[in-house]
């Protein structure tokens, strides 16, 4: 049978959709999140843990989530309730609960939200001796069956957990993050766009230096609609809202009595897993590991980073004016001297 064979305008025409097909298939390539989905373990079936995984599940962040927790029967009651839930949510994601870490085999991402409240008596080194031990069990049960993870640890005191959880594990720095300040940034946003009457969505804001009151929120990166809050409220204004951002914490704890927020946590948390899980590589303020950057060296300490497939692809360096500088080494000093006291 003869070929024919388009001439003149017909064969340009199919020349152009060609190119034009080929556009939208390299678009879509650079778009699509990678091709393997996800299996996620939330260590830690309280308030933040369950939330967490409830959240990973209704984002569909991963195809496989396990939630384990010491409790007997807390994380299979929990993580059934999700499951019943994830027909109403239109989630095909399988949520399983347990005691041991068996099921936890081979997970991409561990989110670590294990630990116990400060209890009336209790100082906080006591706190952080007696996390210290959890997260290091934790750690160790979780990355001998799941080396090749990225982990983000919630349980505080954060950064020096965060240390913790990595020295642990012996993974690379870049594996091994924690949330701290994707919370205090949310906290200043809601404040900042509350007392502007705008949009949350069109504020952001920065937040930097250990998780605690060592927070170091900077007002000349935070913005709306990319206008500097400096140049939209006076200096008392912007420190009030500082200062209710830096005791963000105990304000929800105060109302509560028992128990600490949990529902802007773990939304902080699954923000990271997003950015890792669909490799957006978002720049997210974090605990990460320093080495030189910012002048710091040897420790934990929140600053912006590049989160995708791989963890912290970079830690992102900020032009700081010296107040803000000192601000966030004498934080970093802090944490430092608190891993120094800690009873590995
Ligand atoms: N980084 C942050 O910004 C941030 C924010 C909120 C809470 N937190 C911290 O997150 C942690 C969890 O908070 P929460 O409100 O969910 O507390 P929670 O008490 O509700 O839950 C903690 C859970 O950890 C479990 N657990 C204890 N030891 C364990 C172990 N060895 N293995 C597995 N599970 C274990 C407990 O049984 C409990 O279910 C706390 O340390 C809290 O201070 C951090």
């Amino acid at each position: 049978m003869a070929c024919s064979v388009p001439t003149g305008w017909a064969a340009s025409f199919e020349v152009r959709v060609l190119l034009f097909l080929e556009h939208i298939v390299r678009f879509h390539q650079s778009r699509s999140i990678p091709e393997k989905l996800m299996k996620i373990t939330v260590v830690g079936a309280g308030n933040v843990g369950a939330t967490t995984a409830q959240r990973v599940v209704d984002k569909q962040l991963a195809n496989e989530v396990v939630l384990v927790d010491i409790v007997e029967g807390v994380p299979q009651g929990k993580g059934l309730d999700v499951l019943e839930a994830a027909p109403v949510e239109k989630s095909d994601v399988k949520i399983v609960g347990t005691n041991g870490y068996a099921e936890t085999a081979n997970s991409d991402l561990i989110i670590i939200t294990a630990g116990i409240p400060r209890k009336p008596g209790m100082s906080r080194d006591d706190l952080m001796n007696t996390n210290s031990s959890i997260v290091k069990s934790c750690t160790q049960a979780a990355v001998a069956l799941s080396p090749g993870a990225v982990i983000i640890v919630v349980s505080n005191p954060l950064d020096v957990m965060t240390y913790v959880a990595w020295k642990i594990s012996g993974f690379a720095p870049h594996r091994v993050m924690g949330m701290a300040g994707v919370l205090d940034a949310a906290r200043f946003r809601a404040f900042i766009a509350m007392e502007l009457n705008v949009s949350v969505e069109d504020v952001n804001a920065f937040v930097l230096g250990g998780h605690g009151d060592s927070m170091v929120p900077l007002p000349r990166y935070s913005t709306v609609a990319g206008i500097p809050i400096t140049e939209l409220m006076d200096a008392a204004t912007i420190e009030r809202l500082v200062k209710r951002t830096r005791d963000g914490g105990i304000e929800i704890v105060n109302y509560l009595k028992t128990g600490s927020a949990y529902y802007a946590p773990s939304s902080s948390a699954v923000l990271m897993a997003e950015s890792i899980v669909r490799d957006k590589k978002r720049i997210l303020p974090c605990s990460a590991y320093l080495q030189g950057e910012y002048g710091i060296r040897d420790t934990y300490v929140g600053v912006p980073v590049k989160l995708g497939r791989n963890g912290i692809e970079e830690i992102v360096q900020i032009k700081l004016n010296k107040e803000e500088d000192e601000a966030l080494k004498q934080s970093a000093d802090e944490v430092r001297q608190a891993i120094t006291r800690l009873k590995l």
